[in-house]
């Protein structure tokens, strides 16, 4: 019997690295992973001709336009990424009957509440990069009603580029560093959330009723700042830069960040019967896979 075809879509970014590691003990299914060159998301006639050529029985859309500061700038690229071209995954997952699964951000909520955002409070982004994704919310739920959108939160691994690896690299080089401590949220190893989203495929294999459409919060249990990060960051590696807690104030960027976007998990846990590492577990496990790559 032909094995179910799961389409990562971005295969170069930390998220579908993360899902290419832990397929290769899924022997249940099989994966292709293209990246922006094989599949560019953003070309309609593109994504058509590799749907029925391949005809995957789930999508996992982790393309994206992550470039949160430039996304100020370069608005119109931003929008076909993370708004058109999710449409027009999420159309071609409805025409060949595939299970979509796209991937948004905290950043859709406006950083106001003092309390975990659930998946129904009021969205309201307050940069251009929390913009396009809840465009590409919408538009997933409006042209393919069965989708799956999970938004996660302060995304890290050993690849790509990433608040950790940023760390790391420089307290080495530094003696003294300054990290925002008022802005709070939930950071997410993304072998995690690849095993969260992988588990979903699993269960829906073994029953199609575990597929539940709708929107879902994913990042690591905790409520931390920055600062609070850096500093496990520093500890868990052993190092010795001084880390200071400085306001947002002191730290302009082009793109306004939430000063709150953390994220309550229950729906995801109840629905999908998943267990959620704690951050520092993670970290650490992270740390372990970073210097087992580029030992120092
Ligand atoms: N990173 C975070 O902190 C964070 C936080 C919240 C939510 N998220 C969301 O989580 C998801 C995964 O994020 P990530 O950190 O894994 O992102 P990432 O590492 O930046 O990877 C995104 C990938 O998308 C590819 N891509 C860009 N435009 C494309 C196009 N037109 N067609 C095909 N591929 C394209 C990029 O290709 P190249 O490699 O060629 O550039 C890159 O490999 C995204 O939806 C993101 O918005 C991330």
């Amino acid at each position: 019997m032909k094995k179910p075809l799961i389409l990562v879509t971005g295969a170069n970014g930390q998220l579908a690295s993360a899902i290419r590691q832990l397929s290769a003990a899924m022997h249940d299914f099989e994966f292709l992973f293209p990246d922006r060159e094989a599949l560019p998301v953003h070309e309609p006639g593109l994504v058509q001709s590799y749907f029925t050529a391949n005809a995957p029985d789930y999508c996992i859309n982790c393309a994206a336009y992550t470039a949160v500061d430039k996304a100020e700038s370069d608005r119109d690229t931003a929008m076909l990424v993370n708004g058109t071209a999710v449409g027009i995954l999420a159309a071609s997952c409805k025409k060949a009957g595939a299970k979509f699964i796209h991937i948004s951000t905290d950043y859709v909520f406006n950083g106001q509440a003092n309390t975990a955002y659930t998946e129904t409070a009021a969205v309201d982004p307050v940069n251009y990069y929390g913009l396009t994704k809840l465009k590409g919310e919408q538009i997933a739920a409006n042209s393919n009603s069965d989708s799956i959108i999970i938004r996660t939160s302060w995304v890290y691994s050993a690849y790509g580029n990433n608040f950790v690896k940023t760390m790391l690299r420089l307290m080495k080089e530094r003696t003294e560093l300054n990290v925002v401590n008022d802005q709070f949220g939930s950071p997410t190893f993304a072998n995690d959330l690849a095993s969260f989203i992988l588990a979903i495929i699993t269960k829906t294999h073994q029953h199609a009723s575990a597929w539940v459409p709708g929107v879902y919060h994913f990042s690591n249990e905790c409520i931390i700042s920055w600062y609070d990060f850096a500093v496990a960051i520093r500890d868990f590696a052993g190092l010795n830069c001084k880390v200071n807690p400085i306001p947002t104030s002191q730290f302009p960027t082009p793109a306004k960040r939430p000063a709150w976007s953390v994220m309550d998990k229950t729906k995801a846990k109840e629905i999908f019967g998943v267990q959620i590492p704690g951050w520092k577990d993670s970290l650490v496990h992270c740390l372990d896979e970073i210097s087992a790559v580029h030992p120092a």
